[in-house]
């Protein structure tokens, strides 16, 4: 009997976090065929339209989290800081916050989570190394070693509760690839929205590391070990190959040698935010 079964039926909530942030924009309006409701969330009301509503909650609180679960659904979790950042804010937004939304969808019987997580929790692997999810992290900054503690706490809520995730280390999920390392790393929003299909209906996830490219020629990444989830990634950078600008950085700088790009270079970004 195959793992991968398409009878987990459209569900009545999906409830999306982060939702005013870029890839909860680009994916807003997307996401009817998968849910009869749609709730989005962020720290401030977003516009709804359709069969969305909006629920505003900060991940720091707890209690929130726990309303806006309450009667389950399936859950994409964006919400967080998505850029390096003074350790306050990491703190707050992604170690305080993953803890409350896996706490939350334990004790509000939520089963399935997609984790936004990051190419920058192994963005000290060098270019030429082909990883796969089973290579060790090397987080290339503190946000990335908070997305290492993410994918950690899935997985411990997973092998503990039971609670099913879907673990995306995603590379640049926008319109469009923005330079040269994009055209390895960029991801379409249309195949992230094919890939929460595979997610919600599969009849079991279990805890999987998948990376977040598109079918690019340029690539570092190995999702072969999770290919029974049956995703298959349509969409390509390669048609922006040709107009890309050519103003590469030298192939021996840190930001063209590692997987992370530009982020290897980061200072420490000291521990409180400005007053
Ligand atoms: N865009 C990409 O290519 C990319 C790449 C790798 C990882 N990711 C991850 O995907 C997720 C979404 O990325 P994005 O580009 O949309 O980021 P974004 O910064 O545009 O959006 C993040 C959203 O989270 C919200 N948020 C932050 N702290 C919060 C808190 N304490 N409570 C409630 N909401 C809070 C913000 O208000 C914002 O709207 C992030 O977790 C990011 O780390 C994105």
């Amino acid at each position: 009997m195959p793992i991968f079964e398409t009878d987990r039926p459209k569900r009545s909530r999906l409830i999306v976090t982060g939702a005013a942030g870029g890839i909860g924009q680009m994916i807003r309006g997307k996401l009817d065929h998968l849910a009869d409701e749609v709730v989005l969330s962020d720290i401030d009301d977003v516009e709804v339209s359709g069969n969305e509503v909006s629920r505003p909650c900060d991940l720091t609180d707890l209690d929130g989290i726990r309303a806006l679960l309450k009667g389950g659904g399936d859950v994409l979790h964006f919400g967080g800081q998505s850029m390096e950042a003074p350790f306050e804010r990491i703190l707050n937004s992604n170690l305080i916050g993953t803890y409350n939304l896996y706490e939350a969808a334990r004790l509000e019987g939520v089963r399935r989570v997609f984790f936004a997580s990051s190419n920058h929790a192994i963005g000290f692997h060098p270019r030429e190394e082909m990883l796969d999810a089973d290579s060790v992290t090397r987080p290339d900054t503190l946000y990335g070693v908070s997305k290492v503690y993410g994918e950690a706490m899935a997985r411990f809520y997973y092998d503990k509760f039971g609670v099913e995730s879907l673990i995306l280390r995603i590379g640049s999920c926008f319109p469009k690839p923005a330079d040269q390392r994009q055209l390895a790393t960029w991801m379409s929003v249309d195949d992230m929205i094919r890939l929460f299909g595979r997610m919600i209906h599969a009849h079991r996830l279990g805890c999987p590391i998948l990376y977040g490219a598109s079918d690019n020629t340029e690539s570092w990444w190995d999702n072969s070990k999770t290919a029974y989830l049956g995703w298959q990634p349509q969409d390509s950078s390669d048609a922006w190959r040709d107009g890309m600008p050519d103003d590469y950085w030298h192939p021996d700088e840190p930001k063209a040698r590692y997987q992370g790009g530009i982020f290897v270079t980061y200072g420490h970004p000291g521990t409180k935010m400005p007053e």
